[in-house]
């Protein structure tokens, strides 16, 4: 074990999920070491304990792995699971912290974000429950980052990533395992593969696109070998350090290709993409786009068709930003209820605790008590699984959902890489306004409540306050406008707009029309346009 000297770096804070920055960052000097050194301090350290580590294989992924192994066995770690050539999908990485029952994991991941050495690279720490680190765990960690001194690692080859099997490093026993069995085995217990595989067998067609990133292997895996798509059905499958110098983000806007597939004439069945690190999900039906936050309610009605959910479901979750079409399925099956801050972690203590086992938010995650993270490929093995148990497409199935349940017209928009000084002013003065706004009316619409939006978590009693300002207008429209906490370049402003509608005949409107009046509110309550000096939205989901 050798002992390095080392300062504090500014700025080591994680955001909505571990530290994230441009990769060049991450490969300064003591960087990577002083957070790695910072998240072992905060867990009491490395001694006798076994951690999971692998990330989705952007550029900097195994050199990253590298050293967190020189660190973990230079500091008395026990041992080390490691995906095979360092890959680990997130829900996978989740999956084998629980299966083996270690003491945590370290996942490589800027998510959705490019990558590249010119762009984004990120660290996060999970919990022994498989789930991201608690926000105690979280401030903790920036806390040691602020004080480091030193950071211990030894002097070492590198281990070999690639074999799968034993290896050690000094004392420290690494299995190197396959990314995908373990996980594919888990799906195979929550679904009812002999359907799916016989709706392939059917002549079901569909088109997954991993993006050149994660998902590659687990779809291929999944969908083609196992449950008999054709070969072909998973594109831009090889995962790519750069992710072909895409976006791997799965929405309308990054997954465009996708969208052109499946809003052809000779469309497929059933379109589906994934992002960087496998979590995210979008579902797309043939000329039929489905938003997160209604595919949540779809499977929130459904699951039980599913083998894993078979008994129902006691509860579900969703992040406040999420649109409300869950909350009409909870309450017509008496289901539990939660609403959360953004970010996956604030569900963990909910599904630990059982009071849920279905969570989604609009930003594209969903997921169940089968992991502890929003997982993309369960998603769209939920949706296979109810298309085959139901007989009927998506299209149908979305018909039928609004038709039961109402329909909540959504939209995001977002205004990236503003200045970071507007943004927080923006905020500041519409949160001093937020008394003043009840009964106002508005672009027709009347204001009914206004307040930020603050968590008492009812499992473990912490208080999280500043999560984003709601606004709260007659007949079920709501304005919600939060600060991203995922960006790496000035501030990015999300405004979330939704809108209930209830009568039959108006079910099937392009969302930005149905959401007009609300979009003409939002801009004049926070005075979008004149502040930010941008007359639209750089991305609308
Ligand atoms: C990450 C988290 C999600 C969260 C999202 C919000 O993807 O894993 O749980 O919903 O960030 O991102 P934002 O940029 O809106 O803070
Ligand atoms: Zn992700």
């Amino acid at each position: 074990m050798i002992t390095i000297e080392t300062a504090p770096i500014a700025g080591q804070k994680a955001g909505t999920s571990g530290l994230r920055r441009k990769t060049r960052d991450f490969m300064e000097p003591r960087f990577l070491e002083n957070y790695i050194q910072s998240i072992l301090n905060a867990i009491g350290g490395a001694k006798g304990k076994t951690f999971v580590i692998g990330g989705d294989g952007r550029y900097f992924n195994a050199d990253a792995i590298q050293t967190i192994l020189r660190m973990a066995a230079a500091q008395g770690a026990d041992a080390a699971i490691v995906g095979q050539n360092g890959l680990l999908s997130t829900p996978a990485a989740s999956h084998l912290i629980r299966l083996n029952k270690t003491d945590g994991g370290f996942i490589l991941s800027a998510s959705h974000n490019p990558g590249g050495i010119d762009e984004d690279f990120g660290l996060k720490f999970n919990m022994p429950n498989g789930g991201p680190a608690t926000e105690a765990v979280t401030n903790e960690i920036f806390a040691q980052t602020q004080n480091l001194t030193s950071y211990q690692t030894m002097e070492s080859p590198a281990v070999d990533l690639a074999t799968r099997g034993q290896t050690s490093l000094g004392d420290m026993a690494i299995t190197i395992v396959d990314p995908v069995a373990d996980y594919a085995a888990l799906m195979q217990d929550l679904f009812d593969f002999d359907a799916i595989r016989s709706l392939f067998e059917g002549g079901f067609r569909m088109a997954f696109d991993a993006m050149h990133a994660i998902t590659g292997p687990y779809a291929t895996t999944i969908l083609e070998d196992t449950l008999a798509a054709p070969k072909g059905t998973v594109r831009n499958g090889i995962p790519l350090p750069d992710f072909g110098g895409g976006h791997p983000d799965p929405n309308p806007i990054w997954a465009k290709e996708l969208m052109q597939t499946m809003m052809a004439d000779d469309a497929p069945d059933f379109g589906a993409a994934s992002d960087g690190d496998g979590d995210r999900n979008m579902i797309v039906g043939r000329g039929a786009y489905v938003t997160p936050s209604d595919s949540l309610a779809v499977i929130a009605a459904h699951a039980h068709r599913a083998p894993g959910y078979a008994k129902g479901l006691a509860g579900v979750a969703r992040s406040m930003p999420t649109s409300a079409a869950v909350d009409r399925v909870a309450a017509a099956k008496g289901m539990g209820c939660f609403e959360t801050p953004t970010g996956w972690k604030f569900f963990g203590t909910l599904l630990d605790a059982g009071k849920v086992n279905l969570c989604g938010e609009e930003s594209a995650g969903t997921g169940s008590d089968h992991v502890r993270e929003k997982d993309g490929l369960w998603a769209v093995l939920m949706w296979l699984n109810i298309i085959a148990s139901t007989g009927q497409s998506v299209a149908d199935l979305m018909t039928d959902h609004w038709q039961t349940y109402g329909r909540n017209y959504y939209s995001r928009h977002d205004y990236e890489a503003v200045d970071s000084a507007i943004a927080n002013t923006l905020m500041d003065d519409l949160r001093a306004k937020l008394p003043t706004l009840p009964g106002q009316t508005v672009a027709g619409l009347t204001v009914s409540g206004a307040d930020e939006f603050a968590y008492d978590d009812p499992v473990d009693g912490s208080h999280t306050s500043g999560q984003g300002i709601r606004v709260m207008f007659d007949a079920g429209a709501r304005v919600v406008l939060r600060l991203s906490g995922t960006g790496t370049q000035g501030a990015t402003i999300r405004v979330y707009l939704e809108r209930l509608e209830e009568d039959p005949g108006k079910l099937h409107q392009d969302a930005e029309t149905a959401l007009a009046d609300v979009i003409n509110a939002a801009n004049q309550i926070a005075e979008i346009a004149d502040r930010t000096g941008r007359a639209a939205p750089d991305v609308k989901t």
